[in-house]
């Protein structure tokens, strides 16, 4: 099932758990600090379990706060032991361009046994050196791609086939959605996952010609009761 959700609001997750569309969920400390989480890791260690209980089986990303390889590693296996189903998200590099993340990711996920998410990709060429060092998930940035003045469609369909050719175990997750159209587009592109925020989901659903012609069937059922039967 292809659909994450790309917050870390408890009504929101509740709501579209309750329709059965989405499949795990995903934050980032951006998203949790719009969403209210503020304190520091012991609320996002309280924030997260509440989610992580929420969803399971289904699995939830959380990022470590930090670039340092060593505090990257010890965030990693604490953030892991919260709950079976947490996935831990690391940045393809560090802020200027540190290159220790994609061997922190091979340690976890090798010798560690902890699922990776290797986050805050561009382009498929990085996503796809993720998946070499054993990236459990790869996500890329569709909508900040786009903004970049790329087409993230592109990237999204040379990622699918290098990882299926070279037969990566890599599931790839598109995330950054800023129109309800990217989440059909990304799919059909060959993304595994598209992350969305929840805004969009609703808009995939709510369609104006809908809401005319169930208006019409209801006006229509209520009309039906006051009109006699003929015959
Ligand atoms: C998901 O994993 C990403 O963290 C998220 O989709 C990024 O979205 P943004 O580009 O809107 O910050």
């Amino acid at each position: 099932m292809p659909i994450f959700l790309d917050t870390a609001s408890i009504r929101e997750i509740e709501r579209f758990l309750e329709m059965g569309i989405i499949r795990g969920v995903t934050t980032n400390p951006s998203i949790l600090l719009k969403d209210g989480v503020a304190g520091g890791i012991k609320s996002v260690k309280a924030k997260s379990i509440e989610i992580a209980k929420m969803i399971a089986p289904y699995p939830l990303s959380v990022e470590v706060t930090t670039n340092d390889p060593c505090m990257m590693l010890q965030q990693a296996c604490d953030f892991a032991g919260w709950a079976n189903n947490i996935v831990v998200k690391i940045a393809i590099h560090g802020p200027d361009g540190e290159l220790e993340n994609l061997a922190v990711a091979r340690q976890l996920e090798e010798q560690r046994n902890i699922r990776v998410n290797v986050t805050a990709m561009m382009s498929a060429q990085q996503c796809f050196l993720a998946a070499l060092a054993g990236a459990t998930y790869v996500s890329l940035f569709g909508g900040r791609v786009n903004n970049m003045g790329y087409n993230s469609c592109d990237e999204i369909k040379k990622l699918r086939k290098v990882l299926d050719d070279f037969e990566l175990k890599a599931k790839i997750i598109v995330g950054s959605t800023r129109e309800v159209l990217n989440v059909i587009e990304w799919l059909e592109a060959g993304a595994h996952f598209v992350t969305v925020v929840p805004s969009l989901l609703e808009g995939m659903i709510v369609h104006p010609y809908s809401k005319e012609t169930v208006q019409t069937f209801l006006a229509d059922a209520a009309k039906s009761k006051t009109v006699p039967k003929s015959g």
